[in-house]
C-alpha cells in the first residue's frame, strides 16, 4: 500500500468508526457486529503501526478511554439471566398453575402460593454486591453474557453502593440483586423535549430511553438521565437468606434496595387474577410503563425443583396486559422484500400515539391480510400495539370510495422478477433468487454454510467484500475466485497464506456431495433431508433438473376439467406431482418449488453455470454400522444440540430410518424437551425411549 492509499484508508476508517460509535452509543442502533467493529479498529491500528507519520488527530485510536475498543465490555453472568413465558388470558394463568401442580405432583387441595407484582417495561440489570459493596452491574445481554455498566449504574439514586445489614439478617459474602432499570413517563417526555432542543436523538419510548441512557460510554451522560431501579429477584447468592420469594424480596428491601409496593402474595388463582385487575386499573396513572403482572411460585424449594425450560423458569410467568389501540389514516402500502424473497406489505400510517409510542408503520403480513381487512390507502384504520411487537392494523373503519383498491404487485420491486404465490401458501415471493440484490447475499452465505458446501474461510464478511467488489454474484463465481488471486493479495487483511488457504478450500469442493449442493441452492422446501431423499432416488443433479422439467410439463398439461372446483383441481394436480416424484416423504410442495425454480431462465443459467464448475459424484448413501442399523427411530420434542433435520440425517447415516410418527414398527423414540403425545404413545407401546444425550452417545459409539 502506498502512503497515499494508506492516508485515504485512515481517513475513511476514522469517519466510519466515528459513525459506528455514534450509532452504537448515541442512537442505540448499531449497524455492525462487535466483531466487525473490532476488525475496523484493528485495521486502523495496523495501518497506523505501518505508517506512524499518518496517524490522524481524530484517529479512533486516540479517542479517550478506547485503547482497544470503545465499547462496553462483555462479562459472563455468574448465573444466567432468564426471560419469562407469557400468558394472555385468565385460562392461560390457570394452565400455568396446573402445570406447576402436575410437575410437582401436588394434589389439587395443596396451596400453591404465588407472588404477584407489576412487570416493568424497562431493561433488566444484575447488581453484584461483595461483602455488601456494589462491585459490578451488568445488563442482561443475551442472558449468558451481559455488558458492564457498573459506573453508569452508580449514578442511579435507587442503587445503593453499600447494602445495609437488613434487620437481623447477616449480609451474604456475595449477593446479586436483579431488577429493572427504567425511566418514568414524565422524565422520558422531558428528556425528549431537551433532546429536541439540542437536536439529539429522540427516543421512541421510556424503555429505549432507559436502555440508551444506561448503555452510555460516558457515565456523566447517564448521570444526567433520571433512571430508577426496582428489584425483582436475585442471581448468585452465597447464602440462602429465606425459604420463599416473598421473604427474599423483603430481605432485599431491608438491605436498602427498592421493591415494588404492589408486590403481594396470593394463595389462589382467583386472588392472583384479582391482583392483576387492580394493577391494571392503576396502570394509566402509574408513573412508569408496565406491561403485565409477573407471578412467581413463592416456595424456593419448589422453584428449585421446577427449574427452567429453554430460557424461562417453569416457576414464573408474565400475565400480559391486552394490546393498546388507536385510530389513524393508512397513507400508503409499501412492499418490502425480505432476505428470502418474501414480499411483505408495510402500512405507512399517519403518525399516532399508541400507549405512549408514536407509531407510523404497521405490518400487514401478506396479501390475504390486506384482502381480509379490505384495506386500501386513504382508509381510516384501528391499529394495535402489544409490547414491543410491530403494530398491526386490526380493522378498517371508513373509506373514501373514490380511492382505488390496492393491487398487490406481480413483480419484485427490487429486481423486477415475477413474484409468485405458491398453491396453499400465504406468502408471495420474488422468484429472482440470485439476481435479486437483497437475496443474493443470503443465498451465497447459505451456499457456503456448514450444512451446504461448507467452504472454510468464506464467512459473511468475506462474502460481503467479494460481493462489493463484484467478484461473486452467483455460486459458480466462487469457483472462479482464483482469477482474482493477485488483486486479493493487494487487499488489506489478505496475505498469501490466507488467500491460498481460501482458494484451496474452494478447490477442495469441486466434487461436492450432490445433496449438499442441491440444498445449498436454497430452493424452497428443499432442506438437506429432502435433497438427500431426492438424490437417493435420482442419483444425479441433471436427473433432478429433468424431473423439474417433467413437473413443469405436467403442470402445463394438467388443466381443470369443466366445472371442477379449484380446491379439487389443486388436489388432483398435487397428487400427480407427488406421484411423478415418487419418493416417500417428498410431497407436491417440493415438486412445485423445483418447477418454479427451473421455470425461471436465470435460475437455469445459475444452475448450468455451477455445474460447469463442479462435478458432484453420483449420490450414494454411505451408512455406518451401528447399534441402530435397520431400526426405525422417531425424534420428538425440542432438541437442544441439533435441529430435527440434523438428527434425522444422523439416523440415516447410522443405517436407521427416521419416521415421523410412533407405531408398533418404531424401535426407538428420542425425546427432547417438552416431548408430548409421541412420548406417551411410546410408553404405551413399551418402545425404548432415549434422551438427546443417549442419542449423542449412540452416534459417538458408531464413530
Ligand atoms: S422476573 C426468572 N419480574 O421482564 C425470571 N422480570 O420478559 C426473570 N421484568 O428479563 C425475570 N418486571 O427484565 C421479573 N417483576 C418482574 C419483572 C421482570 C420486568 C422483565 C425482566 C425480564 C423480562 C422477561
Amino acid at each position: 500500500m502506498t502512503p497515499d492509499q494508506a492516508a485515504d484508508r485512515l481517513a475513511y476508517l476514522a469517519a466510519e468508526i466515528a459513525r459506528h460509535n455514534r450509532l452504537y452509543h448515541d442512537q442505540d442502533a448499531p449497524e455492525i457486529s462487535d466483531a466487525d467493529y473490532d476488525a475496523l479498529m484493528r485495521e486502523n491500528a495496523a495501518l497506523e503501526a505501518a505508517f506512524p507519520d499518518l496517524v490522524r488527530t481524530d484517529s479512533p485510536s486516540l479517542t479517550v478511554g478506547s485503547a482497544t475498543t470503545s465499547r462496553l465490555s462483555k462479562v459472563a453472568h455468574a448465573k444466567p439471566m432468564l426471560s419469562l413465558g407469557n400468558a394472555f388470558t385468565d385460562d392461560e394463568v390457570r394452565e400455568f398453575i396446573s402445570r406447576v401442580r402436575r410437575f410437582l405432583n401436588l394434589s389439587t387441595d395443596e396451596i400453591v402460593a404465588l407472588t404477584a407484582e407489576p412487570k416493568i417495561d424497562g431493561l433488566s440489570c444484575s447488581l453484584r454486591f461483595e461483602k455488601g459493596l456494589l462491585v459490578q452491574a451488568l445488563t442482561r445481554g443475551d442472558g449468558s453474557v451481559g455488558e458492564d455498566v457498573t459506573s453508569n449504574v452508580r449514578t442511579i439514586k435507587d442503587v445503593v453502593s453499600e447494602l445495609r445489614t437488613g434487620g437481623n439478617l447477616p449480609l451474604p459474602e456475595t449477593f446479586e440483586v436483579r431488577g429493572e432499570v427504567y425511566m418514568s413517563k414524565k422524565d422520558f417526555a422531558e428528556l425528549n423535549e431537551r433532546q429536541r432542543e439540542i437536536g439529539g436523538k429522540i427516543f421512541s419510548n421510556p424503555r429505549n430511553a432507559a436502555a440508551g441512557s444506561l448503555r452510555q460510554m460516558d457515565s456523566s451522560v447517564t448521570g444526567e438521565r433520571p433512571l430508577h431501579f426496582l428489584a425483582h429477584g436475585w442471581g448468585e447468592v452465597s447464602e440462602r437468606l429465606a425459604d420463599t420469594q416473598r421473604e427474599m424480596m423483603g430481605a432485599i428491601e431491608a438491605m436498602g434496595l427498592k421493591v415494588s409496593r404492589l408486590l403481594t402474595k396470593v394463595e389462589t388463582v382467583e386472588a392472583a387474577l384479582a391482583h392483576y385487575r387492580s394493577i391494571e386499573a392503576e396502570r394509566a396513572t402509574m408513573p412508569f410503563d408496565i406491561d403485565g403482572v409477573v407471578y412467581k411460585v413463592d416456595r424456593l424449594d419448589w422453584q428449585q425443583r421446577l427449574g427452567q425450560v429453554a430460557r424461562a423458569p417453569r416457576w414464573a410467568i408474565a400475565h400480559k396486559f391486552p394490546a393498546e389501540r388507536a385510530q389513524t389514516i393508512l397513507n400508503a402500502i409499501d412492499i418490502q422484500v425480505g432476505r428470502t424473497g418474501k414480499l411483505t406489505p408495510v402500512a405507512r400510517l399517519e403518525p399516532v400515539t399508541v400507549g405512549g409510542v408514536v407509531v407510523s408503520n404497521a405490518t400487514l403480513h401478506n396479501a390475504d391480510e390486506i384482502e381480509r381487512l379490505g384495506a386500501r390507502p386513504g382508509d381510516r384504520v384501528v391499529i394495535q400495539r402489544a409490547g414491543d411487537v410491530i403494530p398491526q392494523i386490526v380493522e378498517v373503519l371508513s373509506r373514501d370510495e373514490d380511492r382505488p383498491a390496492f393491487v398487490f404487485p406481480t413483480h419484485c420491486p427490487v429486481c423486477g422478477s415475477e413474484a409468485v404465490r405458491e398453491e396453499g401458501e400465504v406468502d408471495i415471493r420474488c422468484t429472482g433468487g440470485l439476481i435479486c440484490a437483497v437475496q443474493r447475499f443470503e443465498r451465497l452465505r447459505h451456499f457456503v454454510s456448514r450444512g451446504a458446501l461448507d467452504i472454510e474461510g468464506l464467512g459473511e464478511k468475506t462474502i460481503d467484500e467479494f460481493l462489493a467488489l463484484g467478484w461473486i454474484k452467483e455460486p459458480a463465481d466462487i469457483f472462479r475466485l482464483s482469477a482474482h488471486r493477485e488483486a486479493l493479495l493487494e487487499r488489506e487483511g489478505w496475505k498469501a497464506v490466507s488467500v491460498d488457504k481460501l482458494l484451496a478450500a474452494i478447490e477442495a469442493k469441486r466434487a461436492p456431495d450432490a445433496a449438499r449442493l442441491l440444498f445449498g441452492l436454497g430452493i424452497r422446501h428443499t432442506g438437506i433431508v429432502t435433497a438427500r431423499d431426492l438424490l437417493k432416488r435420482y442419483a444425479t443433479l441433471p436427473a433432478i433438473a429433468e424431473l423439474a422439467q417433467t413437473i413443469i410439463a405436467l403442470r402445463d398439461a394438467t388443466q381443470p376439467v369443466l366445472g371442477e372446483a379449484d380446491a379439487r383441481f389443486r388436489n388432483r394436480l398435487d397428487k400427480a406431482v407427488a406421484e411423478q416424484i415418487g419418493v416417500e416423504n417428498v410431497g407436491a410442495a417440493v415438486g412445485h418449488a423445483l418447477a418454479d425454480f427451473f421455470h425461471e431462465p436465470h435460475n437455469v443459467a445459475v444452475w448450468d453455470d455451477l455445474l460447469a464448475e463442479v462435478t458432484p459424484p453420483p449420490f450414494v448413501v454411505e451408512t455406518q454400522a451401528s447399534e441402530v442399523s435397520g431400526q426405525t427411530v422417531v425424534f420428538t420434542g425440542k432438541l437442544l444440540t441439533m435441529s430435527r433435520d440434523e438428527a434425522k440425517a444422523q439416523a440415516e447415516r447410522l443405517g436407521a430410518k427416521a419416521a415421523g410418527s410412533v407405531s408398533k414398527a418404531t424401535d426407538l423414540v428420542v425425546a427432547g424437551a417438552d416431548a408430548g403425545s409421541k412420548l406417551k404413545k411410546a410408553a404405551e407401546l413399551g418402545i425404548r425411549v432415549a434422551t438427546e444425550e443417549d442419542w449423542a452417545a449412540i452416534v459417538a459409539r458408531a464413530g
